[in-house]
């Protein structure tokens, strides 16, 4: 399981017009080289089979019409998109009509091609892959210049009031007593983190961004907008049904998305477990930033270290042996977070907030990295506006070979050449960042500050 890698694209952005028939192995043939996937990003309705328009009842989907629901079939709920449950229907994009969309597992070492059609009618569409470094393909990170559409991730429930819900089908994971079980979080929210726990069982978090972590034993984890975390659970309780919570950290409001671990030859009923009590801890200080602006305005726009000795490596205290590898943090309000970045992947790469309201409204910049290096974008590659016939034209038509090993030839260059510009000059950044949340009506407006210091090796 180790070196497989799952990728769920949750994030439409923006190009990608290469217009192919070809066929896609789920997951990849271990032996091949290359593999190839397709993905048709459109618009869909929620809670609708074809035309019928459906309600949840019980756990259950019915047509909306139906009445006595003793008498009725259901409706297959793994071929409608359920989202929240909630029967008026909504428009969403999907990449091939599913929410999370298609899964690419992979093994390490494999290229993959995927071919994006883009079915909206008046958008431009990108797949970012949150993760991935396109190391050598830059100009295919998908960071777009128009809006990102948050994707709503798994089924729900419609809460109406406390309490009070609609009964659509929830997601279940089914275990066999005694056996563990590893669970792959992404969030693909928009805005919230969220609070992740297993009812009765502890969380042994192993992994977070595609990197394996020190385990770590926990009760509840927190996962915000892009991260990614993998626990183990030990399905080692007493056989019966257990809550799996997502909690927003939504102050006074109780948003949560809810699943269902299901132990074998447990009733299929849902359950009546009930969470772990938690404390919250005290939030500490950041007595080693320095704000300089106005304390009145509860917001750095000038910050710096409060050791002006900082910078480079001298940053005493901080871990720098086997530290954490992450690519999505955690800034809490008030706090910051010191950041290495080894500089061996020229781009221009989009440092965001990953809330998506902030991120539209600007709290982004671009680390301009090793800007002389950067991996040009072939001829034949779209550039903005240019998505004229004439220019879809001269974009090559890959022979469709899929999985064979032979499709290496007839696979364009760009993807080949990541692997021969190892020699490049090391830089290191050592950087904090510094933001500051203030909160006005719940609109929350960040300033966000960079101290940054530079050092050059060679
Ligand atoms: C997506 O749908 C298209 C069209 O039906 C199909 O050719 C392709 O294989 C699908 N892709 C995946 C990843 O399932
Ligand atoms: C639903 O159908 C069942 C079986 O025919 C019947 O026993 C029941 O009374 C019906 N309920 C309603 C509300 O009509
Ligand atoms: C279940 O397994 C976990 C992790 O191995 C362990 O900490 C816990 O004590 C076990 N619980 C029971 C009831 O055996
Ligand atoms: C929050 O909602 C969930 C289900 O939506 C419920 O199980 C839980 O008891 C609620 N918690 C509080 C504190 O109201
Ligand atoms: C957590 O607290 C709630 C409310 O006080 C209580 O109903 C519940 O049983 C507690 N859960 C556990 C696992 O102790
Ligand atoms: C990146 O840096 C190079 C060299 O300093 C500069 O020419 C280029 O315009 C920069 N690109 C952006 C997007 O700022």
């Amino acid at each position: 399981m180790v070196d497989r890698i799952m990728i769920l694209p949750f994030g439409v952005i923006l190009i990608v017009v290469l217009l192919l028939p070809m066929s896609a192995t789920e997951p990849c043939d271990m032996k091949a080289d290359v593999c190839e996937y397709k993905f048709i990003v459109a618009y869909q309705l929620t809670m609708v089979k074809g035309k019928q328009l459906l309600k949840a009842v019980n756990g259950k989907l019915y047509p909306v019409e139906t009445v006595n629901i003793s008498t009725a079939t259901p409706v297959p709920e793994d071929e409608v998109i359920t989202m929240d449950g909630y029967s008026e229907s909504r428009l969403v994009v999907a990449i091939n009509g599913t929410i999370p969309g298609p899964a690419i597992e992979a093994y390490i070492g494999q290229t993959v091609i995927v071919y994006v059609e883009n079915h909206l009618y008046a958008s431009d569409v990108t797949i970012h892959w949150h993760g991935l470094h396109q190391k050598g393909t830059p100009f295919m990170d998908g960071v777009p210049y128009v809006t990102q559409c948050p994707i709503v991730n798994g089924r729900g429930r419609f809460y109406s009031q406390p309490g009070v819900h609609n009964e659509a089908p929830l997601a279940k994971f089914t275990v066999k007593p005694g056996k563990k079980y590893r669970f792959r979080v992404i969030a693909a929210g928009a805005l919230y983190p969220f609070e992740i726990s297993v009812d009765g069982h502890k969380l042994q978090i192993v992994a977070s961004d595609g990197f394996e972590l020190e385990p770590y034993a926990a009760d509840v984890l927190l996962i915000n907008p892009g991260e990614r975390f993998d626990f183990i659970i030990t399905a080692n309780e007493t056989i019966g049904n257990y809550w799996i919570r997502g909690i927003t950290t939504e102050i006074k409001k109780n948003h949560t998305f809810e699943a269902i671990l299901h132990y074998e030859g447990a009733p299929d009923e849902e359950p009546n477990s009930s969470p772990k009590n938690c404390t919250q801890d005290d939030p500490s200080d950041t007595p080693d930033v320095d704000c300089r602006g106005d304390p009145k305005k509860n917001y750095c726009n000038d910050a710096a270290w409060t050791n002006s000795n900082w910078g480079g490596d001298n940053i005493p205290g901080i871990k720098l042996k086997r530290a954490p590898l992450k690519d999505t943090l955690i800034i809490p309000s008030g706090g910051y977070a010191v950041i290495r970045i080894k500089a061996d992947n020229p781009g221009l790469w989009f440092m965001h907030c990953h809330i998506e309201m902030h991120s539209m409204m600007g709290m982004a910049m671009i680390l301009n990295e090793s800007f002389v290096d950067v991996v040009k974008a072939p001829d034949y590659f779209p550039v903005c506006r240019s998505f004229t016939p004439e220019a879809i034209s001269r974009i090559p038509i890959v022979a469709e070979t899929s999985t064979s090993r032979a499709s290496e030839s007839t696979t364009p260059s760009i993807y080949q050449k990541a692997e021969s510009e190892e020699d490049r000059k090391i830089e290191i950044m050592t950087f904090g960042i510094l933001i500051a949340v203030i909160c006005v009506l719940s609109l929350v407006i960040i300033v966000l500050i960079f101290v940054l210091s530079k050092r050059r090796l060679q």
